[in-house]
C-alpha cells in the first residue's frame, strides 16, 4: 500500500511529467505547478534529498547544505528513462489495482448486507418461537394440573354431598318414627324403641362431628404459586442479544 506522503510525491512527479512530455494543462495548474507557492517564483533545482522542487529563494533558506542538486530541466529531461518513471508507473498501477480490489469487495459486502440483515431477522423470529412454543407448553401443563385437580376435589365433595344426603333421609326417618311411637305404642314399647333410636342417632352423630371436623381442616381447597423464575423473566431478560458491525474503511478527504 502506498501512504500518503509517498502518494503526494508521486503526483508532484505526474505534475511534471507531464510538463516534461508537454501535455496540455490547464493555465491555472500550470502556473502552481511552475510556480513555487512559498516565493512565487519559478522552480529552477530538483533537490533530490528531499526529493522535492527549489526556486532559487527555497535554495538559499533550506538547502544551502544539500549537495544533490539538479537543474529541473535535466531532470525532467532524462525522467521518462529513469527508474523513477518506471516506479511512478508501477505504484499508479499497483494503487489502481488496489483500489479496484477493495472497490469490489465493498460492493460485494454491499450486495450481501440486506441477505444478512434478512438471516438476523430469521434467527430472531426463529428465537421468539421457541420461546413462544416453550411458554405454550408449559402454560398447558399448569392448566391441565388446574383442570385435573379442580376435577378430582369437585368430585370428592359430590360424593360427601351424596352420603350427607343419606344421612339427612335417615334422620328424617328417624323422625317419623318418633312420631309414629308416640301416637300408636304402649309405654313399655315405646320405652325400648326409644332407646334402640337414641343409639342410632348418637352414632350418626358422631358420624357428622367427624365429617364437620375435616371439613374445617381444608378451608382453601385450591390454590397456586407462580414459579419464581417466570416471576422473574420480565425483569431478568431485557434484550434478545446484540447486533454487531465490523468497522469498515473509510477514506478521509
Ligand atoms: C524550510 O525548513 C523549515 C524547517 O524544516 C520549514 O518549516 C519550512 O517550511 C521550509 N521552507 C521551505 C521553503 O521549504
Ligand atoms: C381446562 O378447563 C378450561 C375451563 O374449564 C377449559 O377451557 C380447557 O379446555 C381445559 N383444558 C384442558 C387441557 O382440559
Amino acid at each position: 500500500m502506498i501512504d500518503k506522503a509517498k502518494l503526494i510525491n508521486l503526483l508532484l512527479y505526474d505534475t511534471l511529467l507531464v510538463m516534461a512530455l508537454g501535455k496540455k494543462l490547464p493555465n491555472d495548474i500550470l502556473q502552481i505547478t511552475q510556480n513555487c507557492d512559498k516565493h512565487n517564483e519559478r522552480y529552477i533545482i530538483y533537490c533530490k534529498k528531499h526529493e522535492c522542487p527549489c526556486c532559487s529563494s527555497c535554495i538559499v533558506e533550506n538547502h544551502s547544505v544539500c549537495r544533490d542538486l539538479a537543474k529541473l530541466a535535466d531532470n525532467v529531461q532524462n525522467i521518462k528513462t529513469s527508474n523513477a518513471f518506471y516506479e511512478i508507473e508501477h505504484s499508479l498501477t499497483e494503487l489502481a489495482e488496489n483500489i479496484k480490489t477493495i472497490r469490489q469487495n465493498r460492493q460485494n459486502i454491499l450486495k450481501t448486507l440486506s441477505e444478512k440483515k434478512f438471516k438476523i431477522l430469521q434467527e430472531i423470529k426463529e428465537t421468539r418461537n421457541t420461546i413462544n412454543n416453550h411458554l405454550d407448553k408449559i402454560q398447558d401443563d399448569i392448566i391441565n394440573t388446574l383442570n385435573l385437580t379442580e376435577e378430582k376435589e369437585s368430585r370428592q365433595i359430590e360424593v360427601l354431598l351424596t352420603q350427607l344426603k343419606w344421612k339427612e333421609n335417615e334422620i328424617s326417618e328417624c323422625q317419623r318414627n318418633i312420631e309414629k311411637i308416640r301416637q300408636h305404642v304402649t309405654d313399655l314399647q315405646t320405652f325400648v324403641s326409644i332407646k334402640q333410636l337414641v343409639k342410632k342417632v348418637s352414632i350418626k352423630e358422631q358420624l357428622l362431628q367427624s365429617i364437620t371436623k375435616v371439613e374445617n381442616c381444608q378451608k382453601s381447597r385450591l390454590s397456586y404459586q407462580v414459579s419464581t423464575a417466570i416471576q422473574k423473566y420480565v425483569t431478568d431478560i431485557q434484550s434478545f442479544g446484540e447486533v454487531h458491525r465490523r468497522p469498515s474503511l473509510v477514506l478521509s478527504s
